[in-house]
């Protein structure tokens, strides 16, 4: 495995989408994942591997082997978020190349083919839901319902598949699916170890709602009666967070975006947008929690008398993986000589959708300060290394 060729290949595709200020954007279906698309299956088509696009655009590149049986697919993302660092997805899928570069070098045939997934829309920062991709190739989501799905300027999902030349008519079946990815988290980073072991990923539940009061003169409407929509939101926000510390047991609450309109210095707003992710490990309190952030939002609407409308644009459940492919990544982290550590995943990821269909496993590397979904994400190449060595081993085993 050369961890050069995987650091010079996370590098290239950390600059489709750079922007000035050094984070990359590469929102999904747009130029530059397009873009990112085409330097990917140049790379690809090196290799000689077998293209495949199926109708969401998820991107299939396949090595076969001896049998002509169900391949062992490693695969994530390469869409990003807003101003998103060069790991997240990136290296999951670029670590895959890896392996099946190594696996060429050494003239490596398997007995069952090898696949790399690239998945469209995991990170759903322009289009709902996120982990568009795998959710529709799970069937999960139904396609039509994914094609439907509108940005903020009301650009669809199918007009800009189409539009980059990524609707395809192809479909693959897997046997195992393994996804490496960073950590995104502090864990790893904090306590020194090397490889994280995912044994599942929270449930991941979002909503897009809106608040509406009214308008008015910010200097002469008396406070008591005003109907301020931003600020209805505002407390939803304060009283989200309180619900998190409330349910405790790692509940996480966020106001990722929070748009007043007029948006006017000396206006009361009458209107406010508003998004909320919740998110929790645990089926009960994740069904416990959704629950009591709708009745946040309507409380909120209530005491500032404000309407309100509420849709929720994601509800990916709490998933565990499969005990065995868990097994065999920490038991290749461990042969490896690398230490490791059992953790679910706070980030949701392709995999979680994956595990519905066949046996799964994720593999973690740290993040440097625990920070990702921003332009500081940092992995040292050499843990980048790390991960597709244990990416490499299992999926030696597997494809034997
Ligand atoms: C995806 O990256 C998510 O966890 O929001
Ligand atoms: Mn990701
Ligand atoms: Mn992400």
């Amino acid at each position: 495995m050369d961890g050069a060729r995987l650091e010079k290949a996370l590098r290239e595709m950390g600059e489709v989408g750079v922007t000035p200020s050094g984070g990359v954007n590469r929102l999904a279906l747009s130029d530059a994942d397009r873009e990112a698309r085409g330097l990917l299956v140049s790379w690809f088509r090196e290799l000689n591997l077998e293209i495949k696009v199926d109708p969401i655009g998820n991107i299939f590149a396949i090595r076969w082997g001896h049998e002509d049986s169900e391949p062992v697919v490693m695969g994530s993302h390469i869409d990003t978020v807003r101003d998103a660092g060069i790991y997240d997805g990136a290296l999951g899928v670029l670590g895959a190349l890896e392996v099946l570069r190594t696996l060429d070098d050494a003239d490596v045939e398997t007995v069952k083919p090898v696949a790399v997934a690239v998945f469209t829309n995991e990170e759903g920062a322009r289009f709902q839901p996120d982990m568009m991709g795998s959710m529709v190739f799970t069937g999960k989501l139904g396609v039509e319902e994914a094609y439907a799905s509108r940005d903020d300027d009301g650009v669809t999902v199918g007009q800009e598949l189409v539009r980059i030349g990524y609707r395809g008519e192809d479909s693959l079946t897997p046997s195992r699916y393994l996804e490496l990815h960073v950590e995104q988290g502090p864990v790893l980073h904090s306590t020194g170890q090397k490889i994280g072991v995912v044994e599942g990923v929270q449930g991941i539940a979002w909503w897009h709602g809106c608040y509406e009061g009214q308008a008015n003169h910010a200097g002469t409407t008396p406070i008591e009666l005003r109907r301020d929509a931003l600020l209805g939101a505002s407390e939803l926000n304060v009283r989200l967070r309180a619900l998190a510390e409330e349910l405790g047991r790692g509940s996480v609450a966020t106001m990722g975006r929070l748009r007043p309109v007029p948006d006017v210095i000396n206006v009361v707003p009458g209107e406010a947008e508003f998004t909320v992710d919740f998110r929790q490990y645990d089926m009960e309190l994740f069904t416990e929690g959704k629950r009591r952030v709708e009745s946040l939002v309507r409380e909120a609407a209530d005491r500032h008398g404000l309407s309100w409308s509420l849709r929720q644009s994601a509800d990916a459940q709490p998933v565990r993986f499969d005990g065995a492919m868990v097994d065999l990544v920490e038991s290749k982290a461990m042969s490896l000589g690398l230490s490791c550590t059992r953790m679910p995943s706070g980030a949701g990821h392709d995999a979680q959708f994956m595990s519905y269909v066949c046996p799964t496993a994720m593999v973690f590397v740290p993040s440097i300060g625990g920070r990702s979904h921003c332009r500081e994400e940092r992995t040292d190449p050499r843990d980048c290394e790390n991960g597709a060595r244990v990416l490499l081993g299992c999926v030696l085993d597997l494809s034997a």
